[in-house]
This record gives C-alpha cells, structure tokens and sequence, in this order.
C-alpha cells in the first residue's frame, strides 16, 4: 500500500508529466496532497533529480525527469495501480543483493500477490542454472514479482512462459523491438540477449504456494564496458533504439500486459500465451543440442512450459531445465 508521501509525490508527478513544460498552479497540485505538505514534497522531488522551475505566481513546471525507479515514479506511470486483487505494493531497493532473495523472504512473511521488489543495483544478481546475472547500476531494470496462483505445483514453469510472452509482446508493440524468445527465459533481441527470467518458488500440499518471477532488462547498459565474455552476446533497449529510454515506462508498460497474461493464466485460459509465445519463439522447429549433450528436434512446449524434445529414436522427452544450443 504506497504511504501518504508516495501517493502525494504520485499525484503531483501525474499532474506534472500530464502537462510537462507548462506551468501549473500551486492550488492545482495542491488539491489531492496531504494539506501544507506541497512545498516539502517538491523538495523531495528536487533531491531525486526532478528538474523544476517553481513561479511565485504562474506555479511549477517540470523540466527534466531523472530516470528512477522509485515508487511513485512508477505509480505515475502505471495506467492503474491494481495488481488483480490487490494494489500493486512496490519495494525499493537502491542496492541489494538479489530482488528475488528479498522477494522470497517477503513471500514467505506473507507479502501479497503482485508484490514488486525492484534495485538498481544488485551485489549478488543470479540467473539460472547457478550463474550470476550482472548489471551496472542505475540503468537497468532489475526486479521481482510475487505471485500467489492457487494452481498445481507444476504449473510454475508456466510462469516463466508467460513472462516471456508478456515482456516480449510489451517491448514489441511499445517500442517496435522485434524481441524473441529462447526456450525457457531468455528474451533475445537481434541474436543477444536482451534479459532474461528466473521463477522460483514454493510449493505446499502440492499446490504453488508463492512464485517469484525474477526480470533482468538490459534497458541502457552499454553491452562494450561488460566484460568480454558478456558485451559480444549482450544488447540493450538503448543500443537497439539509439537512444535512452526511461525505465518506469518500460516497467510500467510491461507490468500491465503481464497483469493481463497473469488474468488469463488465472482464469484457466492460456491458449493466447501459448500461441503468442510460440509465435515469438527461436527456438521450436529446430535441431538442439541440450547441455547434458543430448540431441533432438525442438517440437513444442506444453501445457506447464516445459519443451517437447523429439529424439532421433522417434520417442518424445518433456525437458524441464537446462540449456540450448540451436544445431541449424
Ligand atoms: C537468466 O537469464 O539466467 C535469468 C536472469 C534473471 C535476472 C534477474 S535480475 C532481477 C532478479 N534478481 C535476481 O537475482 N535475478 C533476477
């Protein structure tokens, strides 16, 4: 639930970025904020790199957004605050060792479905099969979504499924990215990574009791000062787009088709998400070589995520993890 400062600086930011380079009257961005409390919330605003020109008479006008991630920045950008049942709880972190480490132990104190926990930065950032997830700070999205489906324990693969299909649907209507999709989490732009995704979660009586669907965005890291091993197979939104992009935006933007995808999963009905995912995936229709050597031809996913790998004996394996090498 945003505290009364974060929906005070929501609603100025709203008003301001509605209306942006115009002045507004105090009286106007004073109306919905707590009383006398304007002066110090613009301050606040101004300490966090809000670039303002305050008239002793025609008000306050917005110049310059700094690109942060804090709540209310993101609040101002989200077309509604609901999660599905619940507000959209937002958790900042300026540093921290891994958003999907706090994410659990938030899950596990009960936070609610649709908590986020976003950084920007992580000392400890993991991705999957035990490798670290590396990001400079402040300019990438890195963050973490609780969610509680009351569905079967397997069903949580699912969730990265529909992550995947979520971001890439976002940043391809959004910003015309032709993102795609690797079998099971990685978001590939241009032949590099983009991102990618790490669900955990826990399970009770054979039920999901919480997931934590982990984002890793590279939004306007320049992939050249990663280390070798990393900037020849990495991108960013900003080196695709020759420009900077502002991370609330994209954030915002993607959580709201991921709340639409999460109604759907929710309500039964994953056909859209599937066919959406196959459609954007590089990776069915395929020879691949697994990790553990084995060879076979990518044929589908199914219903919980995992890819269906036809072997050259003709027999069909169901493969839950590991990695990919596409063949030709
Ligand atoms: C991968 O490609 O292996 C998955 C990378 C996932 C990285 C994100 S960054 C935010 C969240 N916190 C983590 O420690 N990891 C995920």
């Amino acid at each position: 639930m945003p505290t009364s400062q974060t929906s005070d600086l929501t609603t100025i930011l709203q008003i301001l970025k509605s209306r942006k380079g115009e002045f507004i009257s105090t009286e106007e961005l004073s109306k919905d904020v707590e009383p006398n409390s304007l002066q110090e919330r613009l301050h606040t605003l101004e300490s966090q790199g809000y670039e303002m020109e305050i008239h002793p008479t025609l008000g306050v006008r917005l110049n310059v957004m700094p690109d942060v991630t804090l709540p209310h920045e993101i609040y101002s950008e989200l077309d509604s605050i609901k999660w599905v049942d619940n507000i959209f709880s937002i958790v900042h972190h300026d540093i921290i060792a891994s958003t999907n480490e706090d994410a659990k132990d938030l899950a596990r104190r009960n936070a609610v479905d649709g908590t986020l926990v976003i950084a920007d930065h992580q000392t400890k950032g993991r991705g999957r099969l035990g490798r670290q997830w590396v990001s400079p700070p402040g300019v990438n999205l890195l963050f973490s979504l609780i969610l509680r489906p009351r569905v079967d324990a397997q069903r949580l693969p699912f969730l990265t499924i529909l992550t995947a299909a979520a971001v890439a649907t976002s940043l391809r209507r959004n910003y015309a990215l032709p993102v795609m999709l690797k079998w099971p989490n990685d978001l590939i732009l241009h032949d590099r990574k983009l991102g990618g995704i790490l669900t955990e979660g826990e399970a009770a009586e054979g039920l999901v009791r919480f997931g934590v669907v982990g984002i890793g965005i590279n939004v306007n890291c320049d992939p050249e000062k990663l280390s070798p091993e990393l900037s020849d197979i990495s991108i960013s939104m900003k080196t695709a787009l020759g420009k900077k992009v502002h991370r609330a935006a994209v954030l915002a933007k993607l959580l709201a088709q991921m709340r639409e995808y999460y109604r759907q999963f929710l309500a039964g009905n994953d056909k859209e998400i599937v066919e959406t995912w196959k459609s954007l995936s590089n990776t069915l229709g395929r020879s691949v070589r697994l990790s553990d050597g084995t060879i076979g031809y990518a044929e589908d996913i199914d219903n919980n995520g995992a890819l269906i790998l036809r072997m050259e004996n003709g027999i069909r394996k169901h493969i839950w993890e590991g990695d990919l090498t596409p063949l030709f």
